[in-house]
């Protein structure tokens, strides 16, 4: 065990990569949102003088990386200075964005302030789709806009679309959609399962048919486009994998989430976890980062549990993501069933199954709205 008691084994490096989560509020309502189901008040976010000290303090330790998201980080009034701040510290600064509400003079304003990246998401490759996952009337249109407001402001831009049984079949006009807008990049990512996506897992989780044809679409796609064009990045769901994914790099290594309410996260979904985690109006980022008892808990390989203790692939996946094997199984210290080798594998194979027939509706991100979108 390591002088802190918590099997972290060494020292570990200085958190490289910083999630800002401004607020949790957004204009859209995604069933797929991999923020947490109890959402918090804005009343709760961290004020302008918070963010400023912990942008200011990460860096100092090192990070380089600085992500402004949400919800939606538009709606924070201090979002310019925020960015100006840490584009004056030397951070590379990333706005991942919904686009609603990115107008010309707010892009003009960031563009001054420094930002670097703008990441926009999409809901799906045409209006009538994109408007319903999202639940907002003309959003479709606002993105296209924006979308072309990022190349006029010589954004690199990142376009994002959350893949579910809803739109997946849709790959092959949204990747037309995204050479028409001149991504840079492009993530084709399949949702991943946590927060409001995992309440309505039932519901998005594509078939592995659908997936498998997804991604012949995209080679095909990828062939026909002889080096021009977006770099397109297909991400699949973990439910058809057999080993798991290293989760964040390793817990505690490189990745720091600070949520709205100022809670400092090793990942986004951390919270569900049973760990009380530390805040940045209390603590210093310094302090949470090297000595936090929740930080320190699941570095290194201490804590292992059969199979990933004796396992000769422990060092590169880390047992995999601990937010799924809680989720999953009840118990964090389990290894994520993602794993071929957990004896909790078969788990997946049901929840794949169980996908087939939903028990209940699928809920909006806003709890108050329920439609159901299970027909696009
Ligand atoms: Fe929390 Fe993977 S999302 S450890």
């Amino acid at each position: 065990m390591s002088e802190n008691g918590s099997g972290a084994p060494h020292q570990p490096g200085p958190p490289l990569w910083l999630l800002a989560e401004l607020t949790y509020e957004c204009p859209l309502h995604c069933p797929y949102c991999s923020n947490p189901v109890n959402l918090g008040s804005r009343e709760q976010e961290c004020d302008t003088d918070t963010w400023l000290k912990v942008l200011s303090d990460a860096r100092e330790m090192g990070a380089v990386q600085l992500g402004f998201s949400g919800g939606e980080p538009l709606l924070r009034k201090d979002l310019e200075q925020l960015v100006a701040h840490a584009s004056g510290l030397g951070y590379y600064t990333n706005l991942i964005t919904s686009g609603i509400g990115l107008t010309e003079k707010r892009i003009a304003a960031l563009r001054e302030a420094g930002l670097d990246h703008i990441q926009l998401s999409f809901q799906a490759a045409n209006a009538d789709a994109n408007d319903l996952i999202g639940n907002k009337r003309h959003s479709f249109e606002q993105k296209l806009k924006v979308a072309k407001l990022v190349k006029r402001f010589e954004y690199p831009m990142v376009l994002n679309f959350c893949l579910t049984a809803q739109n997946i079949h849709q790959i092959e006009e949204v990747m037309a959609l995204c050479c028409e807008l001149e991504g840079d990049y492009v993530e084709l990512a399949t949702v991943q399962y946590y927060g409001w996506a995992y309440l309505n897992r039932d519901h998005l989780l594509p078939s592995q048919a659908q997936l498998i044809e997804a991604e012949a679409k995209v080679n095909v796609f990828r062939d026909k486009q002889d080096g021009k064009g977006p770099h397109f990045i297909f991400v699949t769901p973990d439910y058809y994998e057999e080993r798991p994914k290293a989760c964040m790099n390793g817990w505690g290594t490189t990745f720091l989430t600070v949520a709205p309410d100022g809670s400092a996260l090793p990942c986004h979904s951390a919270k569900i976890l049973p760990l009380t985690f530390p805040n940045v109006k209390e603590k210093s980022v310094r302090d949470i980062w090297f000595d936090d008892f929740a930080f320190n808990h699941f570095r290194g390989n201490d804590w292992m549990q059969g199979p990933c203790e004796t396992c000769d692939e422990k060092d590169l996946d880390f047992g995999g993501c601990r937010c799924q094997a809680y989720m999953l199984t009840g118990d964090m210290y389990k290894t994520d069933p993602v794993c071929s080798k957990s004896p909790d594998h078969h788990l997946m194979a049901e929840a794949v199954a169980k996908s087939q027939t939903p028990e209940r509706e699928l809920v909006y991100r806003d709890p108050k709205v329920k439609i159901p979108i299970t027909e696009i």
